[in-house]
């Protein structure tokens, strides 16, 4: 990759490769970038593709190199100072769709984190009905729903799925969001997923808060220790946790294990021990128990 292409990076979204060639979008920010540096230096008026194919001749998954940026002077960074929150997102629109439509449409142009962007396929920005009582809230995608675009759609969503119908729902009657919206990177040709970091979930929170400030659940459930720690802070382990409501902003928010936990550890305990989570939070919504819901997982 030549160095101008690398500087460039973080300013493009991937769109997909064949043959070594990349076809990639240029952001909004990197045009503007280019138009400015074509007017200053007089040179012919560049031509602003939306779409460009990219040569680049490595296979698909090779590390980027370090690209050498230009001597610009830098704030003097503080590693040890807690991450800046961001701003909340501004909600508009007339409808909760159409909020929830300009949403979707932000966090797909975002840019913030360019080391993600750069890798993503999709933004997933979450699924379900935007009257929904109950919110489901996961950590970040992983590589099938970076894929489809869709949250819990691999195994421990499909595990999730169950959970929901279950409770006698559809994954239609709910809202399922992450607090990180694009699928942490990984090393190429690593497998399974990252955990996002503090300052990636700082970055991307605010679309998750504005999504709760539109649907309005009246119960969430946070799934696993990253999606308490995303609402909330660092206020707990998951297992200390679970079982008993928080509070989110004045909406009761249920802390229990991540489906994948379950998926690692299949014993009626500890799948009883989340079904039980699930149990308090359909008696928060008043929804009708039956005796064989109560029951299960009961037996070892
Ligand atoms: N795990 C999550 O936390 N979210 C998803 O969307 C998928 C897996």
């Amino acid at each position: 990759m030549t160095e101008p292409m690398a500087a460039l990076r973080g300013y493009v979204q991937f769109l997909h490769e064949r043959d070594g060639v990349r076809q990639v979008k240029l952001s909004r920010a990197a045009r503007q970038g280019l138009a400015t540096l074509a007017g200053k230096t007089k040179a012919a008026p560049v031509s602003n593709p939306p779409v460009a194919a990219v040569h680049d001749r490595r296979p698909a998954a090779a590390p980027v190199a370090p690209s050498r940026p230009a001597p610009v002077r830098q704030p003097i960074l503080n590693p040890a100072a807690p991450v800046q929150s961001e701003p909340p997102i501004e909600i508009t629109g007339s409808s909760k769709i159409e909020q929830l439509r300009h949403l979707e449409e932000r966090a797909k142009a975002c840019l913030k984190c360019s080391h993600l962007v750069s890798r993503r396929h999709n933004v997933v920005f979450g699924v379900g009905n935007p009257e929904a009582k109950l919110m489901f809230i996961g950590e970040a995608p992983g590589e099938e729903e970076d894929l489809q675009g869709e949250p819990f759609v691999g195994r421990a969503g499909q595990l999730l799925t169950k959970m929901i119908q279950a409770m006698g729902l559809t994954r239609e009657q709910v809202y399922i969001g992450n607090i990180v919206k694009c699928r942490p990177d990984m090393p190429p040709g690593a497998p399974g997923n990252r955990k996002p970091t503090k300052q990636e979930m700082e970055t991307c929170v605010p679309y998750l808060r504005a999504q709760i400030e539109v649907i309005k659940p009246t119960v969430m459930v946070a799934l696993g220790a990253t999606a308490v720690e995303g609402l909330l802070g660092p206020v707990g382990t998951i297992g200390s946790l679970r079982g008993k409501f928080l509070e989110f902003r004045g909406t009761p928010l249920m802390p229990t294990y991540h489906p994948s936990y379950l998926l690692r550890n299949q014993s009626n305990t500890e799948k009883r021990k989340v079904w039980e989570d699930l149990l308090a939070v359909m008696e928060r919504l008043e929804m009708p128990i039956s005796e064989k819901q109560r029951n299960f997982f009961l037996k070892a």
